[in-house]
């Protein structure tokens, strides 16, 4: 697994090892997030894109799962390069030495792959999007936040190719807005810049600021929670001749909610988990004042995933009334302390 230290692959790793007899070698640069030990897991810290690696790992394992990439939206437009060295051309060799071997690959796209919003096959204006029918709508060059998503559709487009005319046996999945404990990072406690929209709230919960929402927060998002992509991943294993060739959406319709009722289940199950602290604020900011120049977003974003329940059997489980208390808990376990310090310490500096 490469990116098995990030997000996803935090939880993937103990959960594959729950549920299959395997050893996982656990590829990133950074494995502190993988809190997990077990002597069938081969922590390597490493790029992708060190000399060796994608030799050792094509010849080691029967499957390479791929999880690496600079998947936040702020860097689409301020590190518009490493995006696409990140989401491309590092992983092309991945991608060739995997066909050449034949090697199971398992690669996560990225529901940004279709843009702006949701057309089907004629272009037109549709409610869900659709692995196989749906036409892509990105923005213009100048807009930069399709930086991404163009990057990883030519990925895709490239395992395709290799799939259709080579000997790949491929799954893709697009994951939609999945949300859970150790997501991204918490600003200036173990990163720097803006994370995804889930952090920034636990961000600003935790320091007691306003939560912002961009443009408003009337923008939309179904979110799904990380125990049902784990689920997802596990019947991708489990049925490699249903998932060979396919590409899969892997998101929760039903919790499709605006940026501003997120913030609004945030809040409240941090007073839940905190009530003595002040209620929740919310603040209003411009996406050029919050990201910059080269921003652009998707309105609404909602997965068609009866292809999965088909041919996986799967459907997500997890509504966001039962997802949101245990993630808001993690997060104030593992960084309450951390934020209380680390504001108490700029509050000294500013009376010094
Ligand atoms: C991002 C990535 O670009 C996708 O590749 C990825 O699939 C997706 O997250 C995901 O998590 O699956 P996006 O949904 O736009 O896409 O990412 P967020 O940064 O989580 O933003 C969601 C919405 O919240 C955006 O409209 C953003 O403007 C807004 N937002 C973000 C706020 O209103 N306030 C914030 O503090 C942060």
């Amino acid at each position: 697994m490469v990116g098995a230290g990030g997000f996803i692959g935090s939880h993937l790793v103990p959960a594959l090892l729950e549920r299959f007899a395997c050893q996982v070698d656990a590829v990133d640069v950074d494995l502190t997030k993988l809190e997990c030990w077990d002597p069938r897991v081969r922590r390597i810290e490493a790029r992708v894109e060190a000399p060796g690696l994608v030799e050792d790992v094509t010849e080691r394992c029967q499957v390479v799962i791929s999880l690496t990439a600079l998947c936040n939206p702020a860097q689409y437009s301020t590190i518009p390069l490493e995006v696409i060295d990140a989401s491309f051309t590092h992983l092309l060799p991945l991608v060739k030495r995997c066909a050449e071997r034949a090697v199971r690959l398992i690669h996560f796209s990225t529901a940004e792959v279709y843009g702006r919003t949701a057309l089907d096959g004629q272009g037109l204006p549709t409610a869900r999007m659709h692995e196989d029918d749906s036409c892509f709508l990105l923005g213009p060059v100048g807009r930069e936040r399709w930086t991404y998503s163009c990057a990883k559709q030519l990925l895709e487009r490239v395992i395709w190719a290799h799939g259709q005319h080579g000997a790949l046996p491929f799954t893709i999945i697009r994951p939609f807005n999945t949300i859970g404990a150790r997501m991204d990072f918490l600003p200036g406690i173990d990163g720097e810049g803006t994370p995804r929209v889930l952090a920034c709230f636990m961000s600003a919960l935790l320091r007691g600021e306003p939560l912002p929402l961009v443009g408003g927060g009337a923008q939309r998002r179904a979110f799904m929670d990380v125990s049902d992509m784990v689920e997802a991943v596990c019947r991708v294993l489990e049925r490699p001749k249903q998932s060979r060739g396919q590409i899969f959406n892997i998101g929760n319709p039903d919790n499709n909610v605006s940026i501003a009722e997120l913030a609004r289940l945030l809040a409240d199950a941090f007073a839940e988990r905190l009530p003595e602290r002040a209620p929740a604020q919310f603040r209003a900011v411009s996406a050029a004042e919050f990201y910059g120049p080269g921003y652009d977003d998707t309105q609404e974003r909602i997965p068609d995933v009866q292809k999965a329940q088909r041919l996986l059997g799967w459907k997500p489980q997890r509504r966001l009334a039962t997802s949101l208390p245990p993630i808001v808990h993690d997060y104030v376990e593992r960084y309450g302390a951390r934020v209380a310090a680390a504001s108490s310490l700029s509050q000294l500096a500013s009376s010094a």
